[in-house]
């Protein structure tokens, strides 16, 4: 099969396509066939090994020292099972499915296992493969920091979004109002249409206005982009408000999020924003792009030509 290898920590150069053997399941694991993926923010954070001081040390223990240890990158995929372990009996060959694998990667390739128990799902009923793929990262991270700022037990919560165009930012934007909260989205001139659409109550530019001239308090202030303080943000706190930002922490994938996703998804209260979509032999101008870090929403990587 096709896969793309991370040869080692560098530009996006450092992708080269191979073609290596195609996995066999074990007896628990089902084969996918993946038909999408997405690259990430994670995918080229890791590639590029994106980090300062002591977090680089710490990631290269965690992802590999010279060399990411899990050479093919890619945390998310929507595909179709091809064949499954003779102990499987949740999914069946022929089943369409969606998934997460998180720090075991592996997605930007044609084929992959995956355990029946793991971060896998029959996709949203109404979701194409594009867009099954584009879900999730975004959308399980979102989940996380808002279900850690309490969303789920606040009424009509006032929300700030920070970064509100991101994969995470997108999907933050639109499981907030799943929650009924009231909006105010932070984001550029270019991001602007996108989350008007969404139906953001409020919009602050960045790039125009400015944010911090804003006296408005908020229940929870959601830093999706990971470009601001605490200190920065404590006067659009209530009282009670709760900050909470992606660069603190680790938003561990669950089966309960993905599930989440497939019903918002499902019903209607969840879109997929795609921005660009790539095929697997372009994979480096995908990172290249993603690297722009001023992408809207997800960027799809089609892996099968036959959707
Ligand atoms: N802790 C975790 O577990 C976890 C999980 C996932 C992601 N993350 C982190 O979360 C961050 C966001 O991830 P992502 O995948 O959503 O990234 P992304 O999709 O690459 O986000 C880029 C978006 O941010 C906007 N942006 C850039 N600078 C901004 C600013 N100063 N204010 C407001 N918006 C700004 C960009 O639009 P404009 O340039 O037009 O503004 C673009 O739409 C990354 O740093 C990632 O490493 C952490």
């Amino acid at each position: 099969m096709k896969a793309a290898i991370c040869t080692k920590y560098g530009s996006p150069e450092v992708i080269i396509i191979q073609d290596i053997p195609k996995p066999n399941p074990s007896k628990q694991q089902i084969l996918v066939k993946i038909m999408a993926t997405a690259v990430n923010s994670g995918d080229v954070r890791t590639r590029s090994l994106d980090a300062k001081g002591i977090l680089k040390f710490l990631m290269r223990i965690v992802l590999g020292w010279s060399k990411p240890r899990k050479p093919i990158l890619g945390t998310v995929f929507s595909g179709i099972v091809e064949s499954v372990g003779n102990k499987v009996t949740t999914f069946k060959a022929g089943d369409k499915v969606f998934g997460m694998t998180g720090f075991n990667f592996g997605a930007h390739a044609e084929y992959i296992v995956v355990n029946e128990n793991s971060h896998v799902l029959p996709k949203p009923e109404n979701a194409g493969f594009d867009e099954a793929a584009a879900i999730v990262f975004g959308g399980q991270t979102a989940i996380y920091y808002l279900h850690k700022a309490k969303i789920t037990q606040r009424q009509k919560a006032k929300v700030l979004i920070l970064g509100a165009t991101g994969s995470v930012g997108i999907a933050a934007l639109q499981i907030a109002k799943y929650y009924k909260a009231n909006i105010t989205a932070v984001c550029s001139t270019q991001g602007e249409q996108i989350v008007n659409e969404l139906g953001a109550e409020q919009i602050l530019l960045y790039d125009k206005e400015g944010i911090f001239q804003c006296k408005e308090n908020f229940d929870i202030v959601f830093d999706a982009v990971g470009k601001y303080s605490k200190n920065q943000c404590k006067h659009f706190l209530n009282k009670n408000g709760i900050f909470v930002t992606v660069k603190n922490g680790y938003a561990a994938e669950t089966l309960q999020q993905l599930q989440l996703l497939k019903k918002l998804f499902e019903q209607g209260h969840l879109k997929a924003v795609i921005d660009k979509i790539f095929l697997l032999e372009e994979i480096v101008e995908a990172h290249r792009y993603v690297d722009t870090g001023r992408k809207k929403g997800n960027v799809v990587l089609k892996i099968s030509h036959h959707q």
